[in-house]
This record gives structure tokens, C-alpha cells and sequence, in this order.
């Protein structure tokens, strides 16, 4: 599906976001291995977490309310799952991969996990390495390394205390959740923060959790029970419409009901020091985890200096920053985030080959990207998605300000993670 944008003037309105997709993921995969009911409020129906959805249905899971963004998952405990009778299809999802493998390898079950060609590219043995020394036994080309992988569940695992060499949540989560199939406890190091969703929502659950600086720690073998989760809207859905908002002339929005976990709001932090034009509005705590309506408004961005801790706290936004970049005042500088390679693309070669076609003066670095800013961006040509859906939305964002029209080619992707962005887009551009 090709995406057409063109230039409308100043976005108006007051909008909502879809829920948050780390939330959702993990809200499904929770209430499953918890013991009763769990109701979620605001899940994304976006396809990555129907693709937990639909992988703890294939393992006996009964699942209320598919499709809607209010579900009832009725938990079958720690040891309930039964064994998939076909492949997981994970599709394009790396949250729904590698969490789940550290699952799967704590199953009494065999199992096949598999996805899209874009997910069968990417590393696994990230988390497949730590799940071995816990026992879990996976077999895959490369070692381990790519999907296809088979996974010998053994139903008990050994407790470990691992040093993660990468600040990856979808790592130290995966490595936690195979924890609860542990003797004793299991600890997990990260080199700097990563998001936090997953040991919050075990707490919250009733795992037993301790949280000293960068180390987490889970006790195996938890009773989990079933609760009721709000999901708030998710920042990094509402970064592509700040961003469009504070680039286009005379726009003044207001988005509800955003979560700003301090392990996700690095785009909050970055584009203050861009002197984006925002307020956080009405701020509150809704199940542990802090929200927020944001008022943004067109602003004279200035360019700036993004790296270092900041880079996990910000990494799926880093797309919409470069578009961003491109209207700010002076250059900016994006090092320290080669984990963009391994995205659903390589995102650094895809968002400089596309700034570039759109007429943007930038330069590639092994672990980032060097925007010049105050660019006029070109219109009349078609962008490509690489089957990014975060690609997708910032080149439709970047063609709120060009001189033409901008096409993105394989737009069909942004329903991974916003199905109603073009909507939502075209409700605050009348
Ligand atoms: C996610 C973690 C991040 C992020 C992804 C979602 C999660 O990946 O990029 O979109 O929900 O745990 P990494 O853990 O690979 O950094």
C-alpha cells in the first residue's frame, strides 16, 4: 500500500494515542502464566502483540475480546501452557521472539518459533546464549543465532546471574521471565538502563522483584495472579505526532493520556534540549506507571547532541528525531545507537538513504547519523518503508513539509505498531 502525504498547514485537535506496545505485549504474556482472570483496558491491536495474542492462544490460552482493545485473558498459571500443535509465527515481532523464547525454555513442551523475513534476520542469539546456560536447549541456523529456532523445553531451568553486554529490554526480560522457571533467584546486569515494563508489571503480579541501580532480580517459581491492567497510550506512537506538530507552521495539539515511564521518556528529554515547544499537562500514576497530556506546538528547534545513556531511552524514536533534526537550527549529532541496525531494518541506512532522497543533507556513522538542519524537503518522490513501520510513519511525517507530495511505498507496516496513524493524522490537518 502506498501512503500519500502533502502539505496541509498547522495540525489542530486533541487526540489519543493507541496503547503502548511493550505494556500490551507483556499484559498478554503476564495473564496467561498468571492464575485467573486478567483484563485489559487500551491494548494495541496492532499486529505485533496480536502476535503474542495469537501465539499463547495456539498454547491453550483462552483469550476474550481479540481484535478490541479491551480483552480478558484467562491465566493458566506458570505451568499450564500446553504444546503448540504448529510453528509460532511470531510475524514481525522481536518483543513477541525474544521474550517468549525465554518462556518456551522453561515449558515441559517442544516447540518452533519462527516470523516474517526481517524477523528471521535478526539476532537471537542475544537471548538464546543466556537461556543456554539456564538450560534451555534451542536449535537454529548459526547457532542458535537465527529463527527458525526449535526449543526442548525441559520445565525447570537453572537460576543465573548474568551481565548483559547489551542495554536491551527484550534481553534482560527474556532472561527474567525464564527466572520464574528457575530453582532459586536470577539476576540480570544491564550496561545502562533499558525500559522497565517487565519487572514492574511481575511486581505488580506478585512476583517478588528487587531493583538495585542497573541489576534486576526475580525469585523462580512466583504465584502470579491475574489483575486488572490499564494500558496508557504509547510514547513512541506520540513522538510522530509531536514531532509533525513542532515542524509544522501554526499547530497547536493536545495528546491524552501518553505513558512517560521514566525508562521511555528520552524523547521527552531530547527534544527539550531541542527547545521543542511542549507542555506536560495534568500528569498522573495509573497502575505504577506515569502519564501525561501533551501540548506541543510548532517550534524553532535547534539542533543538538544525542548519545550515551539517553540512547536506550529513546531508541525507537531515534527515526522521528532525525526527521526533526532536519528543521532544527544547526546540526545534530546521533552516536552510540548501532543497536539501530538490528531493528526491524537497519534504520540508520534506511533513514539516511530516505532523508537523502528527500533533499536532506546527512552523513551515516557506523553508530549513528549527522543531520544538517533548516532543510527544505522535497516532495514528488516516493519513499520506501523497508517494511519499518517506524520508517514508514517519519517519511509520511517528513512529507507534512515538503514541496509536493511524498509517497511511502510498503505503508502497510505502520498497522505493526499505529493502525490508525494516517487517521488520526488526517483528523488534526483540516
Ligand atoms: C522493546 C525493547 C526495545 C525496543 C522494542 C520494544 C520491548 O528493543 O526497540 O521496540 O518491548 O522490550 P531492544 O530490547 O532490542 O532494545
Amino acid at each position: 500500500m502506498r501512503l500519500r502525504v502533502e502539505a496541509k498547514g498547522g495540525l489542530q485537535g486533541r487526540i489519543k494515542v493507541p496503547g503502548d506496545k511493550s505494556i500490551s505485549h507483556r499484559s498478554v504474556m503476564l495473564g496467561s502464566l498468571a492464575e485467573g482472570k486478567t483484563e485489559i483496558e487500551g491494548f494495541l491491536t496492532g499486529e505485533d502483540c496480536l502476535s503474542t495474542v495469537k501465539a499463547f492462544q495456539d498454547m491453550g490460552v483462552k483469550i476474550e475480546g481479540v481484535g478490541t482493545d479491551q480483552m480478558v485473558v484467562h491465566g493458566v498459571g506458570l505451568r499450564g501452557l500446553k504444546e503448540p500443535k504448529d510453528l509460532l509465527d511470531f510475524g514481525n515481532s522481536g518483543t513477541t521472539t525474544r521474550l517468549m523464547l525465554g518462556i518456551l525454555a522453561g515449558q515441559k513442551f517442544y516447540s518452533v518459533a519462527t516470523g516474517d523475513d526481517s524477523l528471521k534476520s535478526r539476532p537471537m542469539a542475544r537471548v538464546t546464549k543466556p537461556l543456554s546456560t539456564m538450560g534451555g536447549e534451542f536449535y537454529g541456523r548459526d547457532n542458535a543465532n537465527l529463527l527458525p529456532i526449535t526449543v526442548v523445553g525441559k520445565g525447570e531451568l537453572n537460576s543465573i546471574s548474568y551481565d548483559s553486554p547489551v542495554a536491551s529490554a527484550q534481553v534482560k526480560s527474556a532472561v527474567l521471565l525464564a527466572g520464574l522457571y528457575g530453582e532459586g533467584v536470577t539476576e540480570v546486569r544491564e550496561p545502562a538502563k533499558s525500559r522497565d515494563h517487565t519487572e514492574r508489571m511481575l511486581e505488580y503480579f506478585g512476583a517478588n522483584i528487587e531493583v538495585d541501580g542497573l541489576a534486576v532480580k526475580v525469585e523462580g517459581n512466583p504465584k502470579l495472579t491475574g489483575k486488572k491492567v490499564v494500558v496508557p497510550g504509547d510514547i513512541s506512537s506520540a513522538a510522530f505526532l509531536m514531532v509533525a506538530a513542532m515542524i509544522t507552521e501554526g499547530s497547536e495539539i493536545i495528546i491524552e493520556n501518553v505513558g512517560l515511564n521514566p525508562t521511555r521518556d528520552g524523547v521527552i528529554e531530547a527534544l527539550r534540549k531541542m527547545k521543542g515547544n511542549f507542555e506536560l499537562l495534568n500528569q498522573r500514576d495509573v497502575n505504577g506507571e506515569p502519564i501525561a497530556d501533551i501540548k506541543v506546538k510548532s517550534s524553532q528547534l535547534k539542533g543538538t547532541v544525542i548519545d550515551g545513556d539517553l540512547i536506550p531511552l529513546l531508541i525507537d524514536e531515534i527515526p522521528i528525531l532525525a526527521v526533526a533534526a532536519s528543521q532544527a537550527e544547526g546540526k545534530t549529532i546521533i552516536k552510540d545507537a548501532e543497536e539501530l541496525r538490528v531493528k526491524e531494518t537497519d534504520r540508520i541506512d534506511a533513514m539516511v538513504k530516505e532523508l537523502t532522497r528527500l533533499g536532506v543533507e546527512v552523513k551515516e556513522r557506523e553508530d549513528g547519523m549527522e543531520i544538517v538542519g533548516k532543510q527544505q524537503i522535497t516532495g514528488g518522490v516516493t519513499c520506501q518503508s523497508y517494511h519499518d513501520h517506524r520508517i514508514a510513519m517519519s517519511m509520511a511525517v517528513a512529507g507534512l513539509i515538503a514541496e509536493g507530495a511524498v509517497e511511502v511505498e510498503g505503508a502497510e507496516c505502520i498497522n505493526i505498531s499505529f493502525p490508525n496513524f494516517k487517521e488520526l493524522l488526517d483528523s488534526l490537518s483540516k
